[in-house]
């Protein structure tokens, strides 16, 4: 019997780094900001209070993009930890983390392109704007193209999430807590 199972204690399990970890939840919090500001963009009626709610999304979802980036650096560095299960489950696994990643790199930059196409420039707070570093016709693709992927990473999202809980309370295995924030294990 292992010391875990004497103590009553759960078994230690391979997780996530602290760091993976800590820009998982951060990166989570950030993005559903980003998309509850996103989704209260359209009860704001034209004019400066618009204008101001546009600049704090824009900022959350610069902010999503930095911290994405920043996370696939770190993640090609330090391998994830090994998962045991069938083959098949794995590669879906894997596939759904690789989508979560590309519509979380791909949300922003469609909201910047709709930015400037729209006005030229893309508004943050305090007064600071990105300006649009090439010509863009004036179209509104740009935009829908943002809402259709804001709509697809929701509902990945639920999925990713409804899974997450399904392996925690169903099967019972260590999928979430090798990505519970706290102290690498
Ligand atoms: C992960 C980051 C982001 C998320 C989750 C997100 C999410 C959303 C959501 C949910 C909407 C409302 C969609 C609807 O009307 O149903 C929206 C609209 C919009 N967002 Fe974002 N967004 C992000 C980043 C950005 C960035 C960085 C910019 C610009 C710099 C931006 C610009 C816009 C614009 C212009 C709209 C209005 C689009 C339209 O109605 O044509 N977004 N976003
Ligand atoms: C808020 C509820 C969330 C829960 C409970 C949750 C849970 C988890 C868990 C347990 C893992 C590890 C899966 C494994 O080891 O196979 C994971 C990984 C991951 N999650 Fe989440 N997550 C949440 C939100 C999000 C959000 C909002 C995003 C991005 C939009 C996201 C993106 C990812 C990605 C990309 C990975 C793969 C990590 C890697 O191997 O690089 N998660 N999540």
């Amino acid at each position: 019997m292992s010391n875990a199972q004497q103590e009553n204690l759960p078994e230690a399990v391979p997780g996530y780094g602290g760091t993976v970890r800590a820009m998982h939840w951060i990166g989570a919090l950030v993005v559903i900001a980003a998309w509850c500001v996103g989704i209260s963009l359209d009860s704001f009626p034209r004019g400066p209070e618009r204008t101001a709610v546009m600049g704090l999304h824009s900022t959350i979802g610069l902010v999503v993009f930095s911290l994405a980036v920043l996370r696939i650096l770190w993640r090609i560095a330090t391998p994830a930890p090994v998962q045991e299960g069938p083959v098949w489950l794995m590669a879906v696994a894997r596939a759904g983390h690789t989508a979560l990643y590309v519509l979380t790199l791909a949300l922003p930059a469609t909201g910047l392109l709709a930015r400037w196409a729209k006005s030229g420039s893309a508004s943050l707070i305090g007064g600071l704007s990105i300006p649009a570093p090439f010509p863009l016709p004036e179209t509104k693709l740009f935009g829908e193209i943002h809402v259709t992927i804001a709509n697809a990473l929701a509902a990945l999202v639920a999925v990713h999430v409804v899974a997450a809980l399904f392996h925690h309370f169903v099967l019972r295995d260590a999928t979430l807590r090798r990505m519970a924030p706290g102290r690498a294990r």
